[in-house]
């Protein structure tokens, strides 16, 4: 008889984007609202949501957890996220591999793809069906139809919707506007976003459907939240933390989703034994490595995309502790206040700053100062 090896419990925490954390908190309220409105059905403001929020606030793993939500009630759901192919003919691929699904759905797949592509071409199973964008409304409408008849709905999320073409943008949405809103069939829509979208697609007069859609804008968990979504996935495993550890490990994460993984993820490796609460030595390692991994992965991305004079008016803030007047960075800069402007426009857009009144702004987040702070350290022009 060979010895079972006892094995240490696995890392709970997830943080990497995308994933479903081991505990989804502080989301209770946007989900039981999402579980009414297909309950209550396209009438429901909720029925069609946009969800908001900056990166690794966690807009991904509510999606997710939006699509389980419909799941569980026997729904269908279709998943799609910005990339280099037309957005609508991907949907429209996936409604017919749903109607596919339905009872007696190859047969119909056959008539509506006859009618929707308008020739004659018999279908094998598992052909792929070819379908251009035009015929997005025809195949969702079809579908729900077929849905009110199974008393069931589909899901259709869009994630990355900031990143996905105008014309695509608008070709989904008015799709769903026809179908959802028009023919009242059960076809909810979930769409994730970064907030620059108030700046592009919201702020076409042409998108009055997603104007309308209801908003999830996503902020920080409380404190609260916080506490539980690090101690709960902990002591699940078997483990603990002791509490001061815990009071420290909530500050750092500002409620920030993303950094209560990585908190959590490092804290769990940093344990001298796995049969010894976390402590305070072990919670202090993790935010320096949490850090660390939010100024690459967070910042990062943000910073690489900016223009040097963009770089220039950050690095400017970094003189004033919370947050900065764009006369005194102007004067800094040595331009004019206009000037600081348009580069106060362009730095929100870009993610990069937060508004707090008409002449001051702040960092958007404690980390793209950190970013700052570095590459002002390593290079002297940008100051
Ligand atoms: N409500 C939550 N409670 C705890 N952890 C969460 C929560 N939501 C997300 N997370 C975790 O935060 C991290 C980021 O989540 P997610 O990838 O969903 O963010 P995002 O907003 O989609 O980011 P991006 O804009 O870069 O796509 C993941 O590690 C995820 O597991
Ligand atoms: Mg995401």
């Amino acid at each position: 008889m060979g010895i079972v090896a006892e094995r240490a419990p696995a890392n709970p925490f997830s943080p990497s984007f995308g994933t479903t954390p081991p505990l989804l908190a502080g989301r209770d309220e946007v989900l039981a609202r999402f579980a009414e409105a297909i309950e209550t059905g396209p009438t429901h403001p909720d029925y069609t949501l946009l969800v908001t929020g900056d990166r690794g606030t966690g807009k991904t793993a509510l999606l997710n957890a939006l699509e389980a939500t419909a799941a569980e009630r026997g729904w269908l759901t279709v998943s799609a996220a910005a990339s280099s192919e037309s957005l609508s003919e991907r949907i429209a691929a996936e409604a017919v591999r749903c109607l596919e699904q339905l009872p007696g759905g190859r047969r119909r797949v056959r008539l509506g793809s006859l009618s929707v592509l308008g020739v004659g071409v018999e279908l094998d199973p598992g052909d792929a069906i070819p379908i251009g964008s035009g015929s997005l409304t025809s195949v969702l409408e079809q579908l729900g139809e077929e849905l009110t008849d199974a008393r069931i709905g589909l899901l259709l999320t869009v994630d990355e919707l900031h990143d996905v073409p105008r014309d695509d943008v608008r070709n989904v949405a008015s799709a769903v506007q026809i179908v959802t809103r028009r023919r009242q069939r059960p076809v909810a829509f979930a769409a994730a976003a970064l907030p620059l979208i108030e700046h592009s697609h919201l702020a076409d007069p042409h998108m009055t459907f997603l104007q309308r859609c209801a908003r999830a804008p996503l902020g920080p968990l409380t404190p609260e939240e916080t506490r539980r979504a690090l101690r709960e996935p902990i002591v699940s495993r078997g483990s603990a933390i002791d509490d001061d550890a815990l009071a420290e490990a909530v500050e750092s994460t500002l409620g920030y989703p993303y950094m209560i993984q990585l908190v959590g993820f490092h804290a769990w490796r940093m344990r001298a034994t796995t049969d010894e609460p976390i402590s305070v030595v072990d919670i202090r390692a993790a935010i320096v490595e949490a850090e660390h991994a939010m100024v690459e992965q967070v910042a990062g991305p943000v910073w690489n995309r900016l223009s040097p004079m963009d770089r220039r008016f950050l690095v400017a803030m970094l003189q004033d502790e919370t947050d900065s007047s764009l006369a005194d960075i102007a004067a800094r800069l040595d331009r004019s206040l206009q000037y600081a402007r348009a580069y106060r426009r362009r730095l929100l857009a870009a993610g990069a700053l937060s508004p707090v009144s008409a002449g001051r702004v702040r960092f958007r987040h404690h980390a793209l100062r950190r970013r700052a702070q570095d590459a002002a350290r390593d290079d002297p022009d940008l100051s």
